[in-house]
């Protein structure tokens, strides 16, 4: 496998993104690395292209130029099928409105990333419900989604995202809706599941002290990135 030997996940070069002709580009030639297992916060004020920026990680949305590697590949360069288990196996999302469906239970939505990479409904449920006890959700397991206050469904998004246990979590804007309480405690959690398992976290937000929390802070201004600096030494708390 190509960079195995390497700690880098990410590797992004010259990143632009431009959506129209007549409009100048949204990313200008962007350049970072993320490390495997590490948490990256993304700032800027709105319109800057942090959510460009995480689509093009994902793979949602395709590149001007530039290249993203994951794991050594080129993202934009993999085939429909490739695609489709790239997103599947080894990537999460957060959004900012929770985006579970609200036709299943929270316990079927939590397990929708684990039925579809294989694992038996019997199993699935077992994990599911291990995590939601987790993240203190257990008696809402059997509720739909719009019965759960907007702290409750973003924890379970925050489930929904890695129990899989992606590389990659990309959460855009995962506090933008909720009250500072309840925004510290989807942090907590996104921060301790992510770390037991060696996912990175790519995460945009306009709160400068939920980003004081995460290993790196990335900032961007009109699509260029500005800033690109360590916040404390990679997982000092374990070492505390
Ligand atoms: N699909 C699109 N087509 C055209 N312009 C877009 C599209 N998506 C975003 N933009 C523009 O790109 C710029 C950056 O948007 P966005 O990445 O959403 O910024 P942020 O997430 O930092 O608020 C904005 O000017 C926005 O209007
Ligand atoms: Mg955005």
């Amino acid at each position: 496998m190509p960079n195995s030997c390497s700690s880098s996940l990410i590797i992004v070069e010259n990143l632009s993104k431009q959506y129209q002709l007549s409009e100048p580009a949204v990313l200008k030639s962007v350049s970072f690395t993320v490390e495997k297992g590490s948490f990256v916060s993304l700032m800027g004020p709105s319109g800057c292209g942090k959510s460009t920026l995480l689509h093009l990680l994902g793979a949602l949305d395709t590149p001007t130029s530039g290249t993203v590697r994951v794991n050594g590949a080129v993202i934009s360069a993999f085939s429909e099928a490739e695609l489709a288990l790239f997103r599947q196996q080894q990537l999460g999302f957060v959004f900012q409105f929770f985006n579970l469906l609200p036709t299943l239970s929270v316990l079927e939505n939590v397990s929708l990333p684990l039925l579809l990479n294989g694992v038996s409904n019997h199993q699935a449920h077992a994990v599911a419900m291990d995590w939601l006890g987790k993240v203190g959700l257990s008696h809402r397991a059997k509720a739909a989604p719009p019965q759960l206050s907007g702290g409750e469904q973003q924890r379970a998004a925050v489930v929904r995202a890695l129990i899989h246990k992606p590389f990659l979590v990309l959460a855009d804007e995962p506090t933008g809706n909720l009250d500072s309480a309840s925004g510290e405690a989807v942090m907590t959690i996104l921060k301790e599941l992510a770390f037991a398992q060696g996912t990175s976290i790519i995460m945009a937000t306009h709160s400068e002290e939920l980003a004081r929390q995460t290993d790196r802070l990335l900032r961007l201004r009109d699509g260029v990135l500005v800033q690109d600096e360590p916040l404390k030494p990679l997982h000092t708390e374990v070492l505390a």
